[in-house]
């Protein structure tokens, strides 16, 4: 069962494995920023080291509670690209993505099988390094989830806990990457307000800002629209397009329309099993499966 607690202080209820997750990958950050602050310049761009960042999955089995919830999973998820995860209600698309970043290590009774190589290496099984393995996926989620603290703490919280205290580089970190979130001109003049001011668009922008501060190679989003408003929605659908030039996007959504808008690539899901994947006008226009065809005619959903 799933633990909620209020935020004292905006009574905002929390998913608390959410929240400590948010947590460990701000505490992720230090080192990563401090490397980087020894570099940082105000042009600097997103330029990644890996050339290719690639998730392979093969042979994935998960089972919650001895129930299967995902069989047999097989795909493969393309560097600098949108992909999205699509499928009725209940077929697994959240557990999948969860996998990436192994939240599903909080689950109890989880039992996974199979392989996740992430750029090669394994991330499935006691070997793998889970906070090296965050700090590479970052996560936005349904509901936007600022930090209790104003608009520039919730970039520059990291940087802090970890010892970079010089108020002009934490300046630019925090412009640069509110800028990398198109948000930077709405909350300029207001950086010192706390974030839950903000509208829930601009939260769940802000939300994107920090993930992006820990420089992940793929951006997991579970819904990430699916909380705000159509204006809101079209900007984070427009950042993702310009953001899938150094990262890998893999998203799930429930809104067949988004997907046709904004996918590269398409996984469709039912009942725990990869139906069909390919690239989106393949899936789209030319789908090989029944059960495919059967969803996007809106038979069910
Ligand atoms: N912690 C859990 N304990 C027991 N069963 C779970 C747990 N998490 C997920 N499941 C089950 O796994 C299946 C897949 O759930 P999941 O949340 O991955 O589906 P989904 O495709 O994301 O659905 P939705 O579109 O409604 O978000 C469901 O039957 C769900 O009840
Ligand atoms: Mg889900």
């Amino acid at each position: 069962m799933k633990l909620l607690v209020m935020k004292n202080l905006f009574k905002i209820p929390v998913d608390v494995s959410e929240l400590r997750t948010e947590y460990q990958t701000e505490n992720a950050l230090g080192q990563i920023i401090r490397k980087k602050i020894r570099f940082f310049r105000p042009d600097h761009k997103f330029v990644r080291n890996e050339s290719e960042s690639e998730i392979h999955v093969s042979d994935l089995n998960v089972f919650i509670k001895g129930n299967q919830i995902l069989k047999n999973v097989n795909l493969t998820i393309p560097d600098k690209k949108i992909t999205c995860i699509i499928g009725p209600s209940g077929c697994g698309k959240t557990t999948l993505l969860k996998t990436f970043n192994r939240l599903t290590d909080s689950v109890e009774g989880v039992k996974i099988t199979g392989k996740i190589l992430v750029n090669g290496e394994d991330i499935i099984g006691s070997g793998a390094e889970i906070t090296r393995l965050r700090r590479k996926m970052g996560l936005i989620s349904q509901r936007p989830c600022p930090l209790p603290m104003s608009i520039f703490d919730n970039i520059a919280y990291g940087c802090r806990i970890h010892g970079i205290r010089n108020r002009r580089k934490l300046k630019l970190i925090v412009k640069h990457y509110l800028e990398a979130a198109g948000l930077w001109e709405e909350v300029k003049d207001r950086l010192r307000t706390p974030a839950v001011r903000l509208s829930i668009g601009q939260q769940q922008r802000l939300c994107l800002a920090r993930s992006l501060a820990v420089e992940p190679q793929f951006i997991l989003a579970d819904e990430a629209t699916s909380s705000l408003d159509p204006i809101s929605s079209k900007i984070i659908e427009e950042l993702f397009m310009k953001l899938k030039q150094n990262y890998s996007i893999i998203m799930v959504t429930h809104t067949l329309r988004q997907a046709l808008r904004i996918a590269d690539y398409v996984i469709f899901m039912y009942l725990g099993e990869i139906i069909e994947t390919g690239n989106a006008d393949q899936v789209f226009n030319h789908p090989q499966h029944e059960l495919t065809k059967k969803y996007l005619s809106g038979a069910f959903s």
